[in-house]
This record gives C-alpha cells, sequence and structure tokens, in this order.
C-alpha cells in the first residue's frame, strides 16, 4: 500500500465504483439513443469475467502506418491494456491536444509502450488522412514503437467509436468533423475494465490508471518517486490551471538550457513570451492560431515551420482564459528569471 499512498483514498473507492459502469453507462446511453446500436448481448459475458470481449467489439480492419493490417480485436486489444484515441489530422482544437497528451504518456511509461501497454490514434476521417498524412503525423508528435497510428474504413471506425459509447451522432455533432467529441479510452480487454479519460487529465494521473490501475497495480514508471521534492499543496490561479490542462502538454516556461524541439517539446518555451511579443499579436495567437496561420501571418507561419509543421491547436479560450494565461506567464517568467546580482564592489 505505501507504494500508493499519494493516491488519495477517495479517487480509488470512486474509481472502483465507476470502471466498467462508466463504460458500460455511455455504451447504453448510446444503445438508447440510437436503436440500431445494438446492447451488450448478454452471450457475450466471456469466461475470462469480461464482458467486453470478441462478441461486443468488432474485429473490424485497420492499417498501420508501416503498410500492416491489424484486426481490431485479434490483433489490437485482445488481452492488452490500451489507450485508444480518435483524430483526425486536419483537426485544429482538440486532437492536437489530446494527442500530446498521449506522447506525455508514452514518455512516463518508456518502454511499457509497446510490451504490456499499447497506444492507438485511429483516424476518423479516412479520406484525408491517407497512411502517408498518418504517418507524417506520427512523426511529428514523435510517436515511438507500441503507439500506432491506424487507419480503417469510415463506416468500420464510426462502428467502433459507438461500441466505445463516444459517437453521438444523434445530436447531430458528428455531422461535422470539428465538432468530434473529445473522444480518448483506457481500458484492459482482458478484465473489461473501460475508462473514458479525458485529454485535461495530468499524464501523470492517465499514466497512473492505464500503468498501474488497469495493469494490476503495476508500478506506472520506474521514475523513483521523492516525496520531499513533490510540489506543495496550493491553490492554482486560473492562469495556472490553465496553463496546466490545456498547454503543458506541449509548452514548458523555463525548461532549460537544450533547445525545446531538442528536448521533444512540442511547442516553443514560453519564457518571457509575453515580454518578446507585441500584446495585441499575442492576444489574437491565442484566441484564434489557426486563423492566423490561415491567413499566413508572417510570425505564425515561420514558428510552424520552425516547430516541424506541428501548428498551435485553437483550445477555445476566451478573453478572460487569455487574460489569466497572459498574466500567469508573466509572472511565471518574473519568479523564474535570475534574479539580478548586486554590483561588485571596488
Ligand atoms: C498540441 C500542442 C500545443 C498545445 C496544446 C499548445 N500549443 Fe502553443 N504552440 C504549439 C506549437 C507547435 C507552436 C509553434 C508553431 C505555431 O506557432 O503554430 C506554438 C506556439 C505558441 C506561442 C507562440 C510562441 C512565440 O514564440 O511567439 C504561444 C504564445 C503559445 N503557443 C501559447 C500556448 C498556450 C498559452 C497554450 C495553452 C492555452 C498552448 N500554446 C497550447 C503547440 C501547442
Amino acid at each position: 500500500m505505501s507504494k500508493f499512498r499519494w493516491i488519495p483514498l477517495a479517487i480509488i473507492v470512486v474509481l472502483v465504483l465507476s470502471v466498467g459502469t462508466a463504460f458500460s453507462h455511455s455504451a447504453h446511453k448510446n444503445d438508447s439513443q440510437k436503436k440500431s446500436t445494438p446492447s451488450r448481448p448478454a452471450a457475450a459475458i466471456q469466461s475470462s469475467g469480461s464482458p467486453w470481449g470478441a462478441n461486443y467489439f468488432p474485429n473490424v480492419e485497420l492499417t498501420a502506418t508501416d503498410g500492416r493490417k491489424l484486426r481490431f480485436f485479434d490483433d489490437l486489444i485482445k488481452d492488452k491494456v490500451v489507450m485508444i484515441n480518435f483524430i483526425y489530422t486536419s483537426c485544429v482544437d482538440s486532437c492536437p491536444l489530446e494527442t500530446a497528451r498521449l506522447l506525455q504518456v508514452q514518455k512516463l511509461l518508456g518502454d511499457r509502450v509497446g510490451k504490456d501497454i499499447f497506444l492507438y490514434s485511429i483516424t476518423i476521417d479516412p479520406d484525408h488522412d491517407t497512411i502517408e498524412v498518418l504517418a507524417a503525423y506520427a512523426k511529428q508528435f514523435h510517436a515511438g514503437p507500441g503507439w500506432l497510428f491506424l487507419r480503417g474504413s469510415e463506416p468500420d471506425v464510426t462502428q467502433l467509436r459507438k461500441k466505445f459509447g463516444i459517437y453521438e451522432a444523434d445530436q447531430g455533432v458528428d455531422q461535422n468533423l470539428e465538432d468530434h467529441i473529445i473522444s480518448l479510452v483506457i481500458g484492459n480487454q482482458k478484465t473489461g475494465q473501460w475508462i473514458k479519460a479525458s485529454a485535461f487529465d495530468p499524464p501523470q494521473l492517465l499514466a497512473t490508471k492505464v500503468g498501474s490501475w488497469l495493469s494490476n497495480w503495476k508500478i506506472a514508471s520506474k521514475v523513483k518517486r521523492d516525496y520531499d521534492k513533490a510540489p506543495k499543496l496550493r491553490n492554482l490561479s486560473r492562469g495556472e490551471s490553465l496553463f496546466r490542462t490545456r498547454c503543458s502538454a506541449c509548452h514548458t516556461i523555463g525548461g532549460g538550457e537544450a533547445s525545446d524541439i531538442a528536448r521533444g517539446d512540442l511547442g516553443p518555451d514560453l519564457f518571457g513570451v509575453a515580454a518578446k511579443r507585441d500584446r495585441a499579436w499575442l492576444i489574437r495567437f491565442l484566441a484564434e492560431p489557426d486563423k492566423m496561420i490561415e491567413e499566413k501571418d508572417p510570425l505564425a507561419l515561420s514558428l510552424v515551420q520552425q516547430y516541424n509543421g506541428l501548428k498551435m491547436p485553437n483550445l477555445r479560450l476566451n478573453e478572460i482564459d487569455i487574460a489569466e494565461l497572459i498574466k500567469f506567464l508573466v509572472e511565471e517568467s518574473a519568479r523564474l528569471a535570475p534574479t539580478p546580482q548586486p554590483p561588485e564592489k571596488k
């Protein structure tokens, strides 16, 4: 128990109550919305104890970026612990953040990814996302072995999303790719535990969920936890909490000597950015980076080029969010700035 003493007991209780039920609830919710989605068949309950066996998940064929044809159930999820998100590469808002979170989880889990934990990003826009396009996207996000980017036929992928309870066509949202809901699912096929996760969750929590809670309580990573160095509990400002949930997957502030790209970061280090950039430019860039890139704003374009073509996503921030974020960037940069030394005495 000592290893996990930092996980508040309340969270464990909530997890025990919600694992399985969260997924079955959403699957059922979907069933009631759309009659054509079959409800969980009683016969699907496997001897392994998992109700989400081969009878539940379609064994549709997906193609990986190296050209391998893989069957969803047999090759990708059977007896595995997996983290799956549905994305499309031209998405300018939620998908890059979600995919950046997967990169953080990949880093935290290290060589367990590809051995006992697998990450899958499945495109919902196979017309645009050819294997070549997906391969380039995987490269932009530094996907290592064990993290596959996959493409299948649209009806097959829609069927998968329905099975995971993350397809809400009846509400009209999926008429438009841009409105596709945040869709991260983690699970252990063997034990039948499936949970929806949020890209706003801290990567450590996601890594613990997938690497420990769903993996028979194995230690999530080999990183030794040094409790003395744990940050003190305090109330976060709105700006800091926005930064942690929406920005920290791609950006650091004062991240150190090495250049951010060399360190494997997806976006630039933001130390001193508020002082470096014109305020009106910064405010607009945070509000609609996609529009500025589309309009070929020279600075935005040169940043995209510098960052291997990866674009800053539009995180749907409102005016107050932006003001709070800039305030946090200014304060954090001032806090991290080297303190001026007193002048030397002659
Ligand atoms: C999926 C990764 C990702 C996320 C999430 C993200 N960014 Fe970015 N950001 C980038 C990339 C890549 C660039 C550089 C390319 C570009 O400008 O499009 C960038 C550029 C920037 C710049 C311009 C830097 C400069 O030197 O002028 C700022 C400011 C910025 N981001 C702030 C934020 C803030 C604040 C958040 C959170 C609300 C955020 N970003 C979330 C990837 C991301």
